[in-house]
């Protein structure tokens, strides 16, 4: 066959295999067909070798005239074809910055933190250290150096979880009364919060609970100073008109002891629901350091005094954000905890 008519042939091919292709892939494929080592026109080209020397010159102009046409041609489709996968994957690839971001949604601080942080402050604020003793504590700490020896009976005001005969959970920070006096002389001035552990388990009681304890200790401290310290501390947590009593207790550290109302804040002491009618609401327990408590830990009770008090933490956030079941303060359903965010 005549190599001019060899070449429409190949160029009617060409155009016609154009027309598929649709991606780079396709392209190479079909230019291989065409410009490959064994490719129609490079098959051509390798025959003009057998064609008569004189044709030769010609033949070969016109043959690489082809191969240059097709190469263009292929090189046309190859520009337009990777703008299109370019634009393609730009447009995939779209970062649109105005869509607005996915807002993870925060936390809040848990109600007993709160009280706990607010307590902190109050007392740090009146000069008060903290102190953080064990939850694990033994039987010296928790009751025989808080003036409740073996068989007595105020053992029974809390029930104690043992860990063995010495060891046990702590059931009150007041066991940090001791270490820290033990450490320490007066002038004692110190807050200690933490958890303590009691075998009760009803609406107002949990096995696991906080507490916030304060000592202080120093010459000539009286029950006055225990009384206005209190007032400032209940004027700060529950509201500016809120007055404090003192009423006449037991505990076995304290001599005497005393346990401390607040009127209540709800009703301004007229008697609600929340006070049960009487106007005022139970807060702490406290009192002056028993002579023989200071004695134990080596401090000389006719050159000091001092005075304690111990509260919980969870009775406190109940009674502040009006939380009539203890339990929610240990579940951590963040239906509850979310209407602590501010
Ligand atoms: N530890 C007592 C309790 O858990 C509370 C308490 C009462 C602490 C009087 C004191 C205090 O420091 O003086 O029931």
């Amino acid at each position: 066959m005549d190599v001019q008519e060899k070449i429409k042939q190949i160029e009617a091919q060409v155009e016609s295999a154009v027309q598929d292709i649709k991606s780079s892939k396709s392209l190479l494929e079909i230019k291989m067909r065409f410009l490959g080592k064994t490719g129609e026109i490079s098959s051509l080209l390798k025959n003009l070798r057998d064609a008569p020397a004189e044709q030769r010159p010609t033949m070969g102009k016109v043959l690489n005239a082809f191969r240059q046409w097709t190469e263009e041609k292929f090189s046309d489709i190859e520009k337009r074809i990777k703008k299109i996968e370019l634009d393609k994957k730009y447009s995939q690839e779209k970062l649109d910055v105005t869509v607005p971001g996915t807002i993870l949604p925060d936390g809040a601080y848990h109600p007993n933190t709160l009280i706990r942080e607010e307590l902190v402050s109050v007392f740090a604020g009146m000069g008060f250290e903290i102190f953080e003793g064990p939850e694990i504590e033994n039987d010296y700490y928790n009751f025989t150096a808080l003036n409740t020896p073996a068989d007595h009976p105020a053992r029974d005001m809390q029930d104690t979880f043992y860990l063995s005969a010495d060891l046990l959970l702590r059931t009150q920070t007041s066991a940090g009364q001791i270490r820290v006096m033990e450490n320490k002389k007066p002038p004692i001035k110190i807050l200690s919060p933490g958890k303590v552990y009691r075998s009760d388990d009803d609406a107002t009681h949990s096995p696991m609970f906080s507490q916030m304890e304060g000592l202080v200790v120093d010459k000539g401290i009286t029950l006055c100073d225990l009384k206005g310290m209190l007032d400032v501390f209940a004027k700060k947590i529950f509201g500016e008109d809120v007055k404090t009593r003192l009423r006449p207790s037991y505990f076995p550290f304290t001599e005497p002891s005393v346990e401390v109302d607040v009127s209540c804040f709800e009703c301004g002491g007229k008697g609600c629901r929340l006070c049960k009618g009487t106007g005022w609401i139970e807060v702490l327990g406290a009192g002056m350091v028993n002579r023989r408590v200071l004695e134990g830990c080596g401090i000389d009770p006719d050159e000091y005094t001092g005075f304690a008090f111990g509260m919980g933490i969870e009775r406190i956030a109940m009674l502040k954000y009006g939380i009539n079941n203890m339990k929610l303060l240990f579940e951590g359903d963040t239906r509850f905890l979310k209407q602590f965010k501010d």
